[in-house]
Parts: structure tokens; C-alpha cells; sequence
């Protein structure tokens, strides 16, 4: 569902600010400083229940309040997402107080920007993170088994930490292959279902290259054989005091080429894959649940080049709607995004204003 409208109180720089967005492409334009990258941020939370700057939503309250406020209205239901300096995050849907979890999945967007770039150049944790909060925003059950197989790891892992015995660690290996086998199984269909709209990306825009993601989720996991590796592994799990095997281990590896972009992979390819897999992303969402994401396009203009600026811009036309942030519209027109287009909006964001 498109974001029809956006409130900011005490929200960063913003004091208090009200942005209206069309279903179309918005451009979002103002000096560095004038609080673009703060409005992604601001709907990106609406979306997702965290930000994509920083893990401590503390850090989202203006520094000289007490009390962060964004409200967000899609197709006619309101999010509103409080963030006091002294306490815990709280989320509200048409005035009901809501979990993270029942945000997740309902208004998705697609993050382009700097910040995502880990993607491809990060290490495995930020892929497993990433597909994580993919697989969450497009399946309900997946992210109900993450949450519920998180908290056995978590428990399992507090007393390994304590050094129990392993007789009271072992109270946790019936949720953690449980949930784990649940993950792995729901985990292999949706990444395989990635896979395929990331092939279908590469054959229309570069077809002479291939990216292919692999990782070291069992082929036939079941929860038996997770149960077994769990009682196999339990000496070397009590010495790191850690678990070492299950999902939360997984390891996903993106390929550029048949090598593997992290260690291999130059700039250029690094820049090609990860807006590849951006548009893949898109793609895939909009399959597995029929909800057109909102495209939030961080910093881009000033990278593009051809051969990624074909895949992003068909990406705009695809996208319902589309929020760009730029310095000036001379950059974007140069991109052929017209601002005078009555279906496109501009959206001027002044520095160190307080209204
Ligand atoms: N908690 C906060 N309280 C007050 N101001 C903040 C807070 N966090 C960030 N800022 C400031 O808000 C301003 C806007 O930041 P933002 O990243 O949104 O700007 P931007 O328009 O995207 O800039 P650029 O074009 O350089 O990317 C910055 O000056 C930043 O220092
Ligand atoms: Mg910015």
C-alpha cells in the first residue's frame, strides 16, 4: 500500500513536519543536511519496525526532545510509531497498540541505499540478516518460526553462557530443531523462488553475467537430523559456549561470474550485483505476496551509470510508487525523471527550519 502521507514530530532534525506523497515517483530535494535521508528513514520505519541507519532507535529522537513521533497513513490506516529517549520502542495501528511483527509485511518497501550496500560486501551475518527480514516481510509463518526459534537459540545459549550442565541445556534442542527444521524447510522454497526472479533480472539486463546465491542450508532438512547434530555438537557447543549448528549459522554466498563477489569482486561488480539483487528483491516481493512495494531511493543519482541505471529506472516505471532523494532536480532530470510530469511530485526540504 503507498504512503499517502507522513508526520515527523521531534524526529531527527525534523521539529515537526508533514510530507504528502503521490502513488507515483516523489523527489525528495535539498542541501546535504536538509533531512532527505531522515524522511526515507522515517517510512522505512513505518515498513519494517527498525530503521536502516542504526539499532538503537534512540538515536532517531531530535536531540534536544524527549519523544520521537512518526505517524504514517496507508490506504486509509494510520501507523503511528513512538520513540521516547527514557524507554521502549511502541507502535500503534489505527490507535491499537500493535507488535513489530503485525507491522511487518503490511505496507513493504525496497531500501536502495548506501547502507544496503553490506549486502554484497559485508559479511555472512548481514546476508542472513537480510533474508531474514525478506522472507519475514513475505511470509507470516516464517517470521512467527524466526521468532519463536530466536528465543530457543536465545535461552539455549543463556546457559551455555552460565555453564550449566548439558543435561539442562538439552531442555532447548526439541524447540530449537523444531523451529529450526521449520525455517530451513520454509527457508529453501523462498530462497530458491529469490533465486529464480535473480536469474530472470540478470537475463534481461546483463545477460552475460550471472549471479547466483548459494548457502549451507541442508538440502532435505528435518528436525530429526537437526535434534541429532544438536546432541553431536553439545561438548563443542558447552566449550565456545555457543550453539553451533541451526539456521542461525546459515552462511549465504552471492557469486558474481561463478566467484564469489565478496572476495573476488570489483567496485563496479559489487555496485552491478547488489542493484541487481535490488530489482530481484522487487521482484520476488511482489510475487510472493501481490503487494507493490514502495521504492525508497537513497543517494543513487550521483553513482549511476548505465548499465545499473537501466535496471533501476526500469525499476521506477515498475514500482507503484517511488521516493527519491536528491541534492537538486537538475540530477534527476538528467536521468530523464521529469519534475513538471503531473504525476511525479517534488518535495523541497529546507535546512534548519522549524515549523
Ligand atoms: N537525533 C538527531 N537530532 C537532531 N538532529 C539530527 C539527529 N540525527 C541526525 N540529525 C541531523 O539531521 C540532519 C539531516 O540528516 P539527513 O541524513 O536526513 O540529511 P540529508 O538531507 O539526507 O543529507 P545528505 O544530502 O548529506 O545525505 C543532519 O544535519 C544530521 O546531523
Ligand atoms: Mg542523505
Amino acid at each position: 500500500m503507498p504512503i499517502q502521507k507522513i508526520e515527523m514530530i521531534s524526529f531527527r532534525n525534523h521539529q515537526k513536519k508533514v510530507v504528502t506523497f503521490s502513488p507515483g515517483i516523489n523527489l525528495l530535494w535539498g542541501e546535504n543536511g536538509s533531512g532527505k535521508t531522515s524522511v526515507l528513514e522515517a517510512v522505512y520505519i513505518l515498513s519494517n519496525g527498525k530503521s536502516f541507519k542504526t539499532n538503537r532507535l534512540i538515536e532517531t529522537v531530535n536531540r534536544e526532545k524527549k519523544e520521537a513521533v512518526v505517524s504514517g497513513v496507508f490506504g486509509g490506516k494510520t501507523t503511528t510509531f513512538y520513540q521516547p529517549t527514557n524507554g521502549q520502542k511502541k507502535i500503534k495501528i489505527n490507535n491499537v497498540v500493535k507488535k513489530t511483527k503485525d507491522l511487518i509485511g503490511q505496507n513493504p518497501t525496497v531500501l536502495v541505499s548506501p547502507e544496503e550496500e553490506k549486502i554484497t560486501k559485508g559479511p555472512h551475518t548481514e546476508r542472513r540478516k537480510y533474508f531474514n527480514r525478506l522472507f519475514s516481510t513475505v511470509s507470516k509463518t516464517y517470521l512467527n518460526n524466526l521468532i519463536k526459534y530466536t528465543n530457543a537459540i536465545k535461552n539455549r545459549n543463556h546457559l551455555l553462557k552460565q555453564n550449566k550442565q548439558p543435561t539442562e541445556i538439552k531442555i532447548w534442542d526439541a524447540p530449537v530443531a523444531k523451529y529450526g527444521a521449520l525455517l530451513w524447510l520454509e527457508k529453501k522454497h523462498l530462497q530458491q523462488s529469490f533465486n529464480r526472479e535473480v536469474l530472470l533480472v540478470c537475463e534481461k539486463y546483463n545477460n552475460d553475467i550471472n549471479i547466483n546465491i548459494s548457502t549451507t542450508t541442508p538440502k532435505k532438512p528435518t528436525e530429526n537430523d537437526l535434534l541429532e547434530k544438536l546432541e553431536l555438537n553439545i561438548q563443542k557447543d558447552v566449550f565456545l559456549r555457543r550453539t553451533l549448528v541451526g539456521p542461525h549459522t546459515d552462511k549465504y554466498t552471492v557469486s558474481f561470474k561463478d566467484k564469489p563477489l565478496r572476495e573476488y569482486g570489483s567496485q563496479g561488480e559489487h555496485k552491478l550485483s547488489f542493484v541487481l539483487l535490488k530489482v530481484a528483491e522487487h521482484g520476488f516481493i511482489k510475487k510472493e505476496t501481490n503487494k507493490n512495494p514502495t521504492l525508497l531511493l537513497d543517494d543513487l543519482f550521483a553513482k549511476l551509470d548505465n548499465s545499473r541505471g537501466n535496471a533501476i529506472f526500469d525499476l521506477i516505471r515498475k514500482s507503484g510508487q517511488t521516493i527519491i532523494t536528491n541534492t537538486d532536480l537538475v540530477g534527476v532530470e538528467a536521468h530523464g525523471i521529469n519534475p513538471n510530469n503531473p504525476n511525479n511530485k517534488t518535495i523541497h526540504l529546507l535546512r534548519n527550519w522549524k515549523n
